[in-house]
């Protein structure tokens, strides 16, 4: 696997691999969840390159920007054994050097949910991917279902500012448990752990209830039921899934979403419901 740390040497690196390239922006501290994108990459692409870089645009001054885990060689190995031909991990004083002053605001839409409780996050991430595709010149981008809204605001970011790239998002990869892979899943301990689990279990009972004709009250009242002392809700909700709008009926694509804190930590999860069977 080539590595770059440089803008100008990974713009030649990715420009050099096998068309059509498929990239993989991540932040590390990878799981089966992003191997899972790599090797999609490689099956539908002649390549895969990725990014690992900690965005600290996309942190509050609350959040874990210094404590989100980073172990660049395990990452390294993890990569290679996957499939990936690059890997471009850049230190924060080349993404956001001195003076860096231009940011990528995606609108209303990053500002529900994810970006209600998290204000300024989705300018963090469209300005870091913007510039991480500007850099990289891929032929597909290629993102986890995990972080649901993250794909729907990029996929308007990417359609906004015409950035001639295909966007693929891949399904979210679960421990046996249901609980959904994410790195965050480092900060929880032994017992919030065996009870995480809950955030899916809860998601899957409102979606049950709304496809049984249910009310949206009912619905996150079911899963919030399920949650019940084992974790503290933020947010359950329905959204279509094209544009995170919320709908009160699963009569198109859509989403179940909720954010859930078990002890300091909060975890996002979502369930698909593809009613048009168009996916
Ligand atoms: O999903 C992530 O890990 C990040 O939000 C991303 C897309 C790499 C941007 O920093």
């Amino acid at each position: 696997m080539q590595y770059a740390d440089t803008i100008e040497a990974a713009r030649a690196m990715f420009a050099a691999l096998p068309r059509p390239f498929g990239f993989i922006p991540t932040m590390g501290a990878l799981h089966e969840g992003h191997l899972q994108l790599v090797r999609a990459a490689r099956e539908r692409c002649a390549s895969a390159g990725v990014s690992i870089f900690v965005n600290p645009l996309q942190f509050g001054p609350q959040e874990d920007f210094a404590a989100y885990p980073r172990d660049i060689e395990r990452d390294r190995t993890a990569l290679s054994a996957a499939g990936a031909n690059a890997l471009f991990a850049p230190p924060a004083s080349s993404m956001y050097p001195q003076g860096f002053s231009t940011t990528v605001d995606p609108g209303p839409i990053g500002t529900t949910f994810e970006g209600a409780v998290r204000p300024g996050h989705f300018r963090g991430v469209a300005t870091v991917v913007t510039k991480l595709l500007h850099i990289a010149a891929p032929d597909v981008l290629f993102l986890g279902q995990k972080d649901a809204q993250q794909a729907v605001v990029l996929r308007r970011t990417i359609a906004d500012l015409a950035i001639p790239v295909e966007v693929v998002v891949i399904p979210t990869v679960r421990e046996a448990d249901g609980l959904a892979m994410s790195s965050r899943n480092a900060y929880l301990d032994a017992a919030q752990r065996a009870v995480a689990p809950s955030l899916h279990r809860a998601l899957e009972a409102m979606r049950d209830e709304l496809l049984a004709g249910g009310s949206k009250t009912r619905a996150r009242a079911a899963a919030e039921s399920v949650l019940a002392t084992s974790g503290a809700p933020e947010y359950f909700d329905a959204v279509d899934a094209s544009t995170f709008e919320p709908v009160e009926r699963l009569d198109r694509d859509a989403l179940i979403v909720g954010a859930a804190r078990f002890g300091a930590t909060r975890l996002i999860d979502n369930v698909p419901v593809w009613v048009r069977g168009s996916r």
